[in-house]
C-alpha cells in the first residue's frame, strides 16, 4: 500500500523517481512539457510518432528518461480530449501511473498535476482524485504470495507534482484522496480473502477491529452472533448458515459525527450481502469457476469499506453499515427447496432454489435495518447471474421505490466516476413472488431475475426510501481497467460516498 503522498512544486525534470508519469490531452504530444522531455529523449518524437501515440484516452507510451529528466522511466497517459478533464479522468490517469510503476516495481512515483484551473467544475483540489488514483491503481494483494512470488518491492513514495504554487487544500486534499482509497482497498482485501479465512465471524471480526481503529472518529461495532440472530427470530439469515460449520453473524457497523447531534441529523442504512462462499447449497452450483463465489460477500465488502470511508470523511448524517453473513453449504442440515421459515419481520418464505440465498439473508438484514427508522435504506449485493446478462461485468444495476433517489444515484455515479444503471421494478412481475403454501415464494422464473430479486427485497423494507444495488458484474474484475484492478474492485463505494453528502444536503 502507498504509505505516503506528498505535494511539491518542483520541475518534474530534477525528482529522482524510479517513474515520472504525465498526462498527455489529445493532440498535445508534441507540446509543452510533454513535447520537451520527448525532445531530450534521443529519438523520443520518432518513436511515439511510430507507436501512434498522439494522447488518446487509453493509450500509453513508456520509455527510459534517458537524461531527459532525472527519473529512470517516463510514462506518457493519454487523457483524451482536453476539454472533458473532470476528476474521473485524473483519478484514472493517476490508477494508470500508479499500474505502470508498479509493473516494473519501482519504489517511488513522480506524477505530473494540471494547473488547477483545469479543473473548474469542482471546489477539492485535482489533488484529491489523483492521490485516489495512485493508491487505487497501485493496490496489490499479495497475502498468499511467498518467496519469488511476492513482489519484492513496492510503491512507498510518490509524489505530485504541480506546475503552481503549494496549497495547504492541495495537501489536505491529497491525504484525504489517500485516506479514502484506502478505505476502498478494504473491500479489494475482504473480497479477495480466500473463503477458508473470511468467514462470517471472520468477516465480523474485522469489523470489531476496524472500528476500534476508528474510535475516535464515532466508529462502533455491535455484532450478533448465531445464538442471537436466533433468539431475535431471524430465521433466513440462519436458514442459509445452516449447511456451514462456519456459524452466521449479523454485523452492525454505526458512525455517529462528533460535532452536532440530535435533530436534523440524517440517518442513512447501508445494507450488505456477506455470503462468505455461495455453493448454492443442496441446489449446487457446477464447479467450474466456483471459486469466484469467495466474492459473494462483495456487498458486504462495499459496506464495511464504506464505514471506514465514512469515519474518514466524517459526514454530518448518523450512517449504519448491516451486514448479513452466512456461508452457503450442502450438508446434512442444510435449507432445502420446500423448506418454509418465517422471516425476521414476520412473513413466511417458501424456499425454491438453495442458490437464490442472497435475498434472505438481505431479507433479514434490511427488516434490521427498517427497525432503525432510518430516513434511506441502500443494500448492496453480488445478488443475481441475471444482472451480469443484462449489463455485463462492469456495470451495477441499481432499483429504487423513489424515483429522485434514483436520479440521485445516478448522478453521484458520474460524479464519482463509477458504472451504475438505473433499471425498473417491474410491479406486473411481483405476482412470480406468489406462493401456494407461505406469504411469498423468493424466486420467480428465469425472465427478469433481477428485477423479481429486486421485488423481493422490497417486501422487506417498508415505505421507507430504499435502493437497492446489484453489484454481482462489476465487484470483480477479470482484469484491470479504469481506477481497478483484477479481483475485488469495491466498486460503488465512491459513488456512495458521493450520495451520502448529496442526501445531507437534501
Ligand atoms: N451469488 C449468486 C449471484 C452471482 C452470480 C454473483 C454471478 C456473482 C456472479 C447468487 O446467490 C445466485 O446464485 N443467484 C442465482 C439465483 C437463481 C437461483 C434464482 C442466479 O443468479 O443464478
Ligand atoms: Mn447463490
Ligand atoms: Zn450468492
Amino acid at each position: 500500500m502507498t504509505s505516503s503522498i506528498s505535494v511539491s512544486g518542483a520541475d518534474p525534470r530534477t525528482q529522482k523517481v524510479d517513474t515520472l508519469a504525465l498526462g498527455v490531452p489529445e493532440g498535445e504530444a508534441t507540446v509543452g512539457l510533454c513535447g520537451e522531455l520527448l525532445g531530450a529523449i534521443p529519438g523520443g518524437r520518432a518513436e511515439v510518432k511510430r507507436q501512434g501515440f498522439t494522447g488518446q484516452a487509453g493509450q500509453v507510451f513508456e520509455s527510459l528518461a534517458a537524461g531527459a529528466a532525472k527519473a529512470a522511466r517516463l510514462v506518457l497517459i493519454g487523457l483524451g480530449p482536453g476539454e472533458e478533464l473532470d476528476g474521473p479522468a485524473w483519478r484514472r490517469f493517476a490508477a494508470e501511473a500508479a499500474r505502470r510503476a508498479a509493473a516494473v516495481q519501482a519504489t517511488t512515483l513522480a506524477v505530473v498535476m494540471p494547473a488547477e484551473t483545469a479543473r473548474p467544475d469542482d471546489d477539492a483540489s485535482v489533488a484529491h482524485p489523483i492521490a485516489q488514483g495512485v493508491v487505487l491503481g497501485g493496490y496489490r494483494f499479495e497475502r498468499y504470495k511467498t518467496g519469488d512470488r511476492a513482489a519484492s518491492r513496492s510503491l512507498r513514495r510518490v509524489v505530485l507534482l504541480t506546475p503552481g504554487r503549494v496549497t495547504a487544500k492541495q495537501k489536505a486534499d491529497a491525504d484525504l484522496g489517500r485516506r479514502v482509497a484506502a478505505a476502498v482497498c478494504r473491500a479489494r482485501d475482504l473480497i479477495n480473502t480466500a473463503p477458508n479465512d473470511l468467514y462470517p465471524e471472520a468477516m465480523a471480526d474485522y469489523a470489531r477491529s476496524m472500528a476500534k481503529e476508528y474510535k475516535d472518529r464515532g466508529l462502533t461495532c455491535r455484532v450478533l452472533k448465531h445464538g442471537q440472530l436466533l433468539t431475535k427470530g431471524m430465521n433466513l439469515i440462519d436458514a442459509v448458515g445452516r449447511g456451514s460449520a462456519r456459524k452466521p453473524v449479523l454485523i452492525h457497523l454505526q458512525y455517529k459525527p462528533k460535532t452536532r447531534k440530535g435533530a436534523g441529523l440524517k440517518r442513512l442504512v447501508f445494507v450488505g450481502k456477506g455470503v462468505t462462499f455461495d455453493t448454492g447449497g443442496i441446489c449446487i452450483k457446477p464447479a467450474p469457476g466456483m471459486e469466484e463465489m469467495k466474492g459473494d460477500m462483495g456487498g458486504a465488502a462495499n459496506t464495511i469499506a464504506l464505514m471506514a470511508a465514512v469515519a474518514e470523511t466524517m459526514p454530518e448524517a448518523e450512517v449504519h453499515g448491516i451486514v448479513g453473513s452466512a456461508e452457503n453449504m450442502p450438508d446434512g442440515d442444510a435449507y432445502r427447496p420446500g423448506d418454509i421459515f418465517r422471516s425476521y419481520s414476520g412473513k413466511t418464505v417458501e424456499v425454491i432454489n438453495t442458490d437464490a440465498e442472497g435475498r434472505l439473508v438481505l431479507a433479514d438484514a434490511l427488516h434490521y435495518a427498517t427497525e432503525l427508522e432510518p430516513d434511506f435504506i441502500m443494500d448492496n449485493a453480488t445478488l443475481t447471474g441475471a444482472m451480469v446478462v443484462s449489463l455485463g461485468m462492469t456495470y451495477s444495476g441499481f432499483f429504487s421505490n423513489r424515483e429522485e433517489l434514483a436520479e440521485a444515484l445516478q448522478a453521484a455515479s458520474v460524479r464519482a466516476g463509477e458504472r451504475l444503471w438505473h433499471l425498473p421494478l417491474i410491479e406486473e412481475l411481483r405476482e412470480k413472488l406468489q406462493s401456494k403454501w407461505a406469504d411469498l415464494k423468493h424466486v420467480g422464473d428465469r425472465w427478469g431475475g433481477a428485477i423479481t430479486a429486486a421485488l423481493f427485497l422490497q417486501e422487506f423494507v417498508g415505505d421507507i426510501p430504499w435502493i437497492h444495488v446489484d453489484v454481482a458484474g462489476p465487484s470483480m474484475a477479470s482484469k484491470d481497467y479504469d481506477i481497478y484492478t483484477r479481483g475485488g474492485t469495491g466498486q460503488g463505494v465512491l459513488t456512495y460516498l458521493e450520495l451520502i453528502e448529496h442526501l445531507i444536503q437534501t
